[in-house]
């Protein structure tokens, strides 16, 4: 029989990676939690509809990259439905905050999210089919203040000292605005005029982006293509006077905060719900895959999936790239528990249980052993797992003293059972 395996694209995650993993995630609810942002839980498929409606037709998300089926209809007056697993989360986090009318209460709502997303794209290094993120949004009514460039500066400023705190260090923040909806359908139209001499030397995907969508094409991959578009005009010159007022005050606060950026015209994001500010944060060190997280403002999806007017600002961090970096970065991540207990003899195995049950109920980190295994195979096995080996003979049990050996030093101490605790936590 053939053996099973994880399917293309997606991946088991095990230890001693799941530590990180988990620090990761830990650091973000920890950050969060003192700009005031709540957690939020979507279903993981929705509705075909909503992404179609919300990331746009014309995306690759959408147009190639989504998992997408016919839920069987379970009567017959019932309609199959086409429901999709995720590709990304703002979409969903939308839809409920229409549908629970999160706008009523005339707050802002700063949520946050953690959890998988799927893209049939092709997987390589930092690139999965299914694969984590880290995001959060920020969404309001406009009386709550929900389109202040603040609120950009804000999102952005959090998440410098995210990276920072998580030690992520050198990482380029890109910014652009790629300004109303207005802008941009001018922007389009400059763009069309622009591609038509020179469309003809593009790949097929620009020859048709050219006609249904312009601004698509500055997000071509293909090599070829780069030279042309690198002549494209550029969006800030379409910019209204509002937009530009916008960016303006987004930058003029970052500059106050000391959060370094670039600006960088041609970062449209693959997505067409952005307006306004769009930026990605990028890490030298993930090679081709390079953005640890993008986002930006969407000021219209709400309306553009039938909800109120209600602007908001976001981000998605790809989780698994946060790994990466911080893999690449530091030495590999050493899970070490802080003893193994060694019971000399199956007779001591129950009076051993009760030695790990103490040290664990008092927050330590325990291997336990096994009386059946020869001391020189405890003490294998203790080196790999732990940072100090605890024997437990017949002998110690009655005085009291355990023999622990610290495997960095190779020193050997009695210590009185009463003290164990707190030498471990050395
Ligand atoms: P996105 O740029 O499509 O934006 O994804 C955000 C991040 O998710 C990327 O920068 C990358 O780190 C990670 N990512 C995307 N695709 C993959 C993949 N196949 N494998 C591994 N990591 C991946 C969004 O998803 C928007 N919803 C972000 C946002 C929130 N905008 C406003 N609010």
């Amino acid at each position: 029989m053939s053996i099973l395996k994880a399917v293309r694209g997606t991946r088991d995650l095990l230890p001693p990676e799941t530590a990180l993993w988990n620090r990761i995630e830990a650091t973000a609810r920890a950050v969060f939690a003192r700009y005031n942002f709540g957690e939020i839980r979507t279903p993981i498929f929705e509705d075909t509809a909503l992404f179609a409606r919300s990331v746009g037709e014309e995306t690759d998300i959408v147009s190639k990259e989504m998992y997408t089926w016919e839920d069987r209809a379970r009567a017959q007056s019932e309609k199959a439905q086409s429901l999709t697993l995720r590709p990304e989360n703002t979409a969903g986090v939308v839809r409920a905050y229409i549908e629970h009318q999160l706008g009523e209460s005339g707050q802002l709502q700063k949520l946050y999210y953690i959890g998988p997303q799927f893209r049939r794209e092709r997987p390589q290094k930092g690139r999965y089919r299914q694969f984590s993120q880290i995001g959060a949004e920020v969404i309001g009514p406009p009386s709550a203040g929900s389109e202040s460039p603040l609120r950009d500066a804000e999102i952005l400023e959090m998440l410098a000292t995210f990276l920072d705190e998580l030690g992520i260090t050198g990482w380029t923040l890109e910014l652009n605005s790629v300004g109303s909806a207005a802008d941009r359908a001018r922007y389009n139209d400059t763009l069309r005029a622009a591609l038509v001499p020179v469309v003809g030397q593009m790949c097929v995907d620009c020859q048709r982006r050219a006609v249904t969508n312009p601004l698509r094409v500055l997000d071509c991959k293909v090599p070829a293509d780069q030279p042309i578009i690198a002549t494209l005009p550029v969006i800030a010159d379409s910019l209204d006077e509002s937009s530009r007022l916008h960016f303006a005050a987004v930058m003029a606060a970052l500059d106050a905060a000391k959060v370094p950026y670039t600006r960088n015209h041609r970062l449209v994001r693959g997505l067409d719900y952005y307006t306004r500010t769009t930026f990605e944060f990028t890490h030298g060190g993930l090679g081709a895959q390079n953005a640890l997280l993008g986002g930006g403002r969407y000021d219209g999806l709400s309306e553009a999936i039938g909800g109120p007017k209600a602007p908001g600002i976001g981000f998605a961090m790809g989780e698994d790239r946060l790994v990466l970096t911080l893999q690449a970065l530091e030495s590999a991540p050493l899970l070490l528990a802080d003893a193994f207990i060694a019971p000399l003899g199956e007779a001591l195995n129950p009076a051993a249980l009760v030695l790990a049950r103490e040290l664990r109920r008092a927050g330590l980190r325990i291997e336990l052993g096994d009386g059946n295994f020869r001391l020189k195979k405890s003490f294998e096995a203790a080196d790999k797992t732990a940072r100090r080996i605890v024997i437990l003979g017949e002998d110690e049990l009655q005085s009291g003293i355990l023999t622990v050996k610290t495997f960095a030093t190779g020193m050997q101490t009695k210590v009185p059972r009463s003290e164990l605790c707190i030498f471990l936590r050395q």
